[in-house]
């Protein structure tokens, strides 16, 4: 287990599913933290009561991630309300799936803005806040290295943006020990792909493993990475899908 006492974390879009984990492990491990969401307000105070029953503080920003502005501030009132920020885990994300002709330049847009201009303005907002030694971790897709169904072109266009985002953050904030990760999450059971989805017998059939994800297996290489023990591991793209791209 990482220690993080004395840190603090902000997770976007953690008022549900995989955010909500990484929330949850991050407490666990010591941080407080900082959660946005959208608007789901109910599920978001509930996050927030979870992490201060384990004897931290939390709070819960609601900021669309698909407006930069709402982005910044977010990061930004976070560190004020907590004093400090040192780990950015970057998660809202929705999942537009459809024939690539039926997609508009207002959803275009969206999921651009929300997976990818998010993180980048989320990050730059964040490294201000941070000192040496701090952490950004960015939640993909495994979908984004091998597509397996059909309907991903804009899900994925909008999230292989993080995978050559990752590298060049990187490697340039090498320098200041500020480590910057992907994980790239397969399957996971969450509102966004529920086990009684239509595509559940699909998917777990592509898996080697013949399940799909916890949120909390997520969570716990959120942890991994966000503490000591992820120190010498930057610029890297991890995988845990089960087996899915194998
Ligand atoms: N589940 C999977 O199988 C899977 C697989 C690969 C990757 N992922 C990725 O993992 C991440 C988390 O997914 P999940 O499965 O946990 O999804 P989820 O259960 O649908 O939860 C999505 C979270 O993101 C927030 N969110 C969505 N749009 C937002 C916006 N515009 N601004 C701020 N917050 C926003 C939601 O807030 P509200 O509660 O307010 O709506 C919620 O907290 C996403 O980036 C997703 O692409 C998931």
């Amino acid at each position: 287990m990482s220690d993080l006492t004395g840190k603090v974390a902000l997770v976007t879009g953690g008022s549900r599913g995989i955010g909500a984990a990484i929330a949850r492990k991050l407490a666990a491990d010591g941080a407080d933290v900082a959660i946005t969401y959208q608007s789901a307000e109910v599920q978001a105070k509930s996050v927030v009561a979870e992490v201060e029953s384990l004897g931290r503080r939390a709070v819960a920003i609601r900021a669309d991630s698909g407006a930069a502005e709402d982005v910044v501030h977010a990061v930004n009132q976070a560190a004020a309300d907590l004093g400090r920020l040192d780990i950015l885990v970057n998660n809202a994300g929705i999942f537009p799936a459809k024939p690539f002709e039926e997609f508009t330049l207002a959803e275009v847009d969206r999921a651009l803005n929300i997976h990818a201009r998010a993180a980048f303005v989320g990050a730059q907002a964040a490294v201000a806040h941070m000192n040496d030694g701090g952490r950004i971790i960015s939640i993909g897709t495994n979908l984004s290295e091998r597509a397996a169904f059909g309907g991903l072109s804009l899900y994925n266009l909008s999230k292989s943006a993080l995978n050559g985002f990752t590298k060049a953050l990187a490697r340039e904030l090498g320098p200041r020990a500020i480590t910057v990760n992907l994980l790239q999450p397969g399957s996971t059971v969450t509102d966004m792909n529920p086990l009684d989805g239509d595509h559940y017998d699909h998917q777990v059939g592509l898996t080697a493993l013949g399940h799909f994800a916890r949120p909390e297996d997520m969570a716990a290489m959120v942890g991994f990475l966000a503490g000591d023990t992820g120190r010498s591991v930057t610029g890297a793209i991890l995988t845990i899908d089960g087996g899915t791209n194998a």
